[in-house]
C-alpha cells in the first residue's frame, strides 16, 4: 500500500502560539480516517495544510487525480445558476469538452441522488442535499483523496445517516474532520484525535471512541 499522506513533525502557527505542534502520521491508500477534537483544536487548520491551502513544511501528499475538498459551508462551493454547471465547471477548467463535462456532471449527480435537481441552483435544495451536492462536486474529477470539514454540521439524523452511507460507498481515501463521534464511528476505521496542538490518539476508531478518559481530555464529551 502506498502512503497518500505523510505528515512529519508538522508545526503550524497563525500568530505567536502554534496551533499544531510536531504532528506526525501517515495515511495509506483507501483508508477512511476521522479527525476529531474540540472546537479550535486545529482540525480545519490541519485539513488546510493537507490541501496545500496553508503552506506547512513536513506535509507530503501524493495522490493521483489530485484531491477533493468539501468545505464546511456548501455555499462556498456551489454558486453557479445550476448544479449541473457547478459540477461541470471543474471539468471544463481541466480542458474537458462541453458535452463530455455535462454528461459526467449529470452522471455524478445521478450517483448522489440529485439528478432531479440538475437544472436548479443549489440555493433551492435542503442543507442535506447541498452537502451531498458539495460531495458530488468534490468527487467529479475522481480525486485520489477526499478531505471533508465538518460534513454533518447542522444536518438532521436522517441526513447524517445518508451521508455516512454514501461515504462508505466511495472507495477513495478520506480524511474527515468532525466532532460528531457517532458519525465518525459509522464512517471511519481509524481515528486521529487532536488536543493541545498534538495528536492525543491515533488508532482504531472503535478503540478511541470507547476511551472515556481520552474523549474527556479531548473535550469531545
Ligand atoms: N485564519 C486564522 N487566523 C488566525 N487564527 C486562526 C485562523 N484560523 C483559525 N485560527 C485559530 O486556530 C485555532 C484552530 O482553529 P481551527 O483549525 O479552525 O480548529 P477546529 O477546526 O478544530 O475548530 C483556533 O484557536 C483558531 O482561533
Ligand atoms: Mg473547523
Amino acid at each position: 500500500m502506498k502512503a497518500v499522506i505523510d505528515v512529519s513533525g508538522l508545526t503550524f502557527s497563525y500568530g505567536a502560539a502554534p496551533v499544531l505542534r510536531g504532528v506526525s502520521f501517515r495515511i495509506q491508500e483507501g483508508e477512511r480516517v476521522g479527525l476529531a477534537g474540540a472546537n479550535g483544536s486545529g482540525k480545519s487548520t490541519l485539513l488546510w495544510c493537507l490541501a496545500g491551502l496553508l503552506r506547512a513544511p513536513g506535509v507530503r501528499v501524493a495522490c493521483p487525480g489530485g484531491l477533493g475538498f468539501v468545505f464546511q459551508n456548501p455555499e462556498d462551493q456551489l454558486f453557479m445558476p445550476s448544479l449541473l454547471q457547478d459540477l461541470a465547471l471543474p471539468l471544463l477548467q481541466v480542458g474537458a469538452a462541453r458535452d463530455g463535462a455535462r454528461e459526467a456532471a449529470r452522471e455524478c449527480l445521478r450517483r448522489f441522488g440529485l439528478e432531479a435537481y440538475a437544472d436548479e441552483p443549489a440555493a433551492h435544495l435542503s442543507l442535506g442535499q447541498r452537502k451531498r451536492a458539495a460531495l458530488a462536486l468534490a468527487l467529479v474529477r475522481r480525486p485520489g483523496l477526499l478531505l471533508l470539514d465538518e460534513p454533518t454540521a447542522e444536518l438532521d439524523g436522517r441526513a447524517v445517516r445518508l451521508l455516512a452511507a454514501m461515504l462508505r460507498e466511495v472507495a477513495v481515501t478520506q480524511v474527515i474532520a468532525s466532532h460528531h463521534v457517532e458519525f465518525l464511528a459509522r464512517v471511519t476505521d481509524r481515528l486521529l484525535v487532536l488536543g493541545g496542538g498534538t495528536l492525543l490518539f491515533d488508532g482504531p476508531t472503535a478503540e478511541g471512541l470507547a476511551d472515556a478518559a481520552l474523549l474527556d481530555r479531548a473535550g469531545l464529551v
